[in-house]
């Protein structure tokens, strides 16, 4: 079976990352597709530097809409991000009937409901698990791990600026606007850090999560949100000395009231696992009927962290829309001569 054809609207760090675990881990990836997967069109703006990062065997073109009506395509990637022509071309692509994969929070935080409505409609699938903690497959978690749950709540640690910056600020008694700086050239932060230190980005993540876990639609205009703009280094010294890490949490929780969607500075205790989350690390805590408390470590931004979970999307678009019925069911894409000889 030839392989699926990728178009990539965006190459910046997460474009780039994802190009290249692509071709890093082709044969494995392939393996548990059950097909090649290849970006073969890439739109950016930018098409020197685009092409640079694809190589001569990719076509570049700075009109997203060229990759669109492309018929060989049949997944189109969105990393432009936020909520205006991103959601103009997302729609397009799903109206052409292309399958869609997503690490735009921002638009499916605000305009989730409409999107996937579309592609209900049409049939196709809008995969998303780059969107929320990076790396972590927590929408995964939500939706096939714990489905057998009456989740109650979940807090997470879901924006790794800011807890890079509350981490910094602590640990080497840095200012804030030097590691926000910091941050941005690590390419964590958002094309505007104003969305990461306002709370906004970890609304974002939190009111998917919150859809997922509850079953609700999305709404992002029902959250709380508080950032980090208003510590200072002695709140953060305070705390410490009182046996406290202050965290940004967003959380979300089933109350008698309805579901609670909240995004703040925390006081946590010191010994917590959660408070002990430094850096640009995300995690996530799930609380579920069944299961009990689950937590979710790891990268929530950066290129190949954020990279693995969009391929993650590609693959199963790719097992469970286009490739034959027996790589439908997830299997351990066995490979009989990987065994070493050497006994342990
Ligand atoms: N700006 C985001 C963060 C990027 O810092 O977590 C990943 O969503």
């Amino acid at each position: 079976m030839k392989p699926i054809q990728v178009g990539l609207l965006g190459i910046g760090v997460v474009g780039t990352g994802t190009f290249n675990v692509l071709q890093r881990n082709q044969a494995e990836i392939q393996r548990r597709a059950g097909r090649g997967i290849e970006i073969t069109m890439v739109a950016d703006l930018d098409t020197a530097r685009a092409q640079a990062a694809v190589g001569p065997n990719v076509k570049v073109v700075n009109d997203a809409r060229a990759v669109i009506a492309n018929p060989d395509i049949d997944i189109v990637i969105e990393l432009i991000g936020g909520y205006g022509i991103a959601k103009q071309l997302v729609l397009e692509a799903i109206a052409a009937g292309k399958h869609v994969v997503t690490a735009n929070k921002a638009l499916l935080a605000v305009h989730g409901t409409e999107i996937f409505a579309a592609a209900s409609a049409k049939g196709v699938m809008v995969a998303f698990e780059a969107a929320v903690a990076g790396g972590i497959p927590i929408i995964k978690a939500l939706r096939e791990g714990l489905t057998a749950n009456r989740v109650q709540w979940i807090a997470g640690i879901i924006n790794g600026t800011t807890n890079f910056i509350l981490s910094e600020m602590r640990d080497k008694g840095l200012d804030f606007d030097v590691v926000l700086k910091e941050a941005q050239r690590l390419g964590y932060a958002e094309a505007d850090p104003t969305f990461d230190i306002e709370g906004v980005d970890a609304a974002h993540k939190a009111t998917i999560m919150s859809a997922i876990a509850f079953g609700i639609p999305v709404q992002f205009d029902k959250a709380h949100v508080e950032g980090i703009t208003k510590l200072g280094a002695a709140d953060i010294k305070y705390a410490e000395q009182l046996g406290y890490r202050i965290k940004l949490l967003g959380i979300t929780k089933r109350t008698a009231g309805g579901i609670e969607l909240r995004v703040h500075p925390t006081l946590i205790p010191a010994k917590r696992l959660i408070a002990n989350v430094e850096g640009a690390m995300n995690a996530v805590v799930v609380q579920g009927d069944a299961v009990g408390t689950t937590l979710y470590y790891g990268k929530g931004a950066g290129s190949e962290p954020t990279a693995s979970a969009v391929i993650a999307d590609l693959v199963d678009i790719t097992r469970l829309h286009t490739a034959d019925a027996a790589q439908r069911v997830p299997h351990l894409a066995f490979q009989p001569d990987a065994m070493s000889d050497t006994p342990i």
